[in-house]
């Protein structure tokens, strides 16, 4: 029989295994989900091999909308006072600027609904990058994005950090179209140690709000332990 104790130990391990791992300790830009044993029990069902689609669905929206309520913490905020019903003024705080999503195709798609279930009416952009056949080096094949993006804070949405290529070339589109390296917040489900060293040396102003650090990329690049292809998850292809 399973045991009934809410085992601190491991959530505890799970803490101090997602604040250092085996390239040293997560580069300071670097935001991991509070290590909570819930949390850990959502990423045990959609780690499983044995998960249906629904709950693989379920589980991982769950996370998802965790993730995009970390990252709206890290837009900065300005002073507003309001009057409430009673007649009394609240000195309070409101969002300095507007945001929007960008996704990268396709899984970071996967993401869109999370981040439109707390911020109403988002604007959505979008970015295609896959491996170069020639260079093997990513490449980008589409973009649309709002066309005051530059204005905007994003929230970079791809639920893998595995060698951190695509998201690296994604923020150099970003960058081009005049977006600021400290405005863009790229938010993932599970990262490996190697693509944060990667991609955090390359764009250190980059916030990264990750749930889970993970092991390692095995020789195919998948993270380990993973939970597979997120794609193939999700759209049961
Ligand atoms: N993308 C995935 O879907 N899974 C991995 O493990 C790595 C990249």
């Amino acid at each position: 029989m399973a045991s009934t104790s809410t085992n601190p130990s491991a959530a505890q391990a799970a803490r101090q295994a997602n604040t250092s791992t085996h390239l040293g300790a997560l580069p300071s830009s670097v935001y991991t989900l509070p290590q909570t044993a819930q949390l850990e029990a959502l990423y045990t069902i959609i780690r499983d091999k044995e998960t249906s689609r629904g709950d693989f669905l379920f589980y991982s929206d769950r996370i998802i909308r965790l993730l995009v309520e970390e990252g709206l913490n890290h837009l900065p905020v300005v002073n507003r006072t309001i009057e409430t019903p009673t007649g009394a003024t609240y000195d309070g705080v409101g969002f300095e600027g507007k945001i929007c999503g960008v996704s990268i195709l396709r899984a970071g798609e996967a993401m869109e609904a999370g981040l439109r279930e707390v911020c109403r009416s988002v604007r959505i952009g979008k970015i295609l990058i896959q491996r170069d056949e020639e260079t093997a080096l990513p490449k980008l094949f589409y973009s649309k994005f709002p066309p005051d993006i530059a204005k905007r804070y994003v929230l970079l949405l791809d639920p893998m950090l595995a060698t951190g290529g695509s998201a690296m070339k994604a923020v150099e589109v970003l960058m081009e179209h005049g977006v600021p390296e400290e405005r863009i917040i790229f938010i993932n489900l599970i990262s490996a140690p190697e693509g944060l060293k990667t991609f955090c040396g390359k764009y250190p102003n980059v916030r990264v709000i990750t749930g889970w650090v993970d092991q390692g990329l095995n020789e195919k690049a998948f993270i380990i332990p993973g939970l597979g292809d997120f794609g193939e998850r999700r759209y049961c292809t």
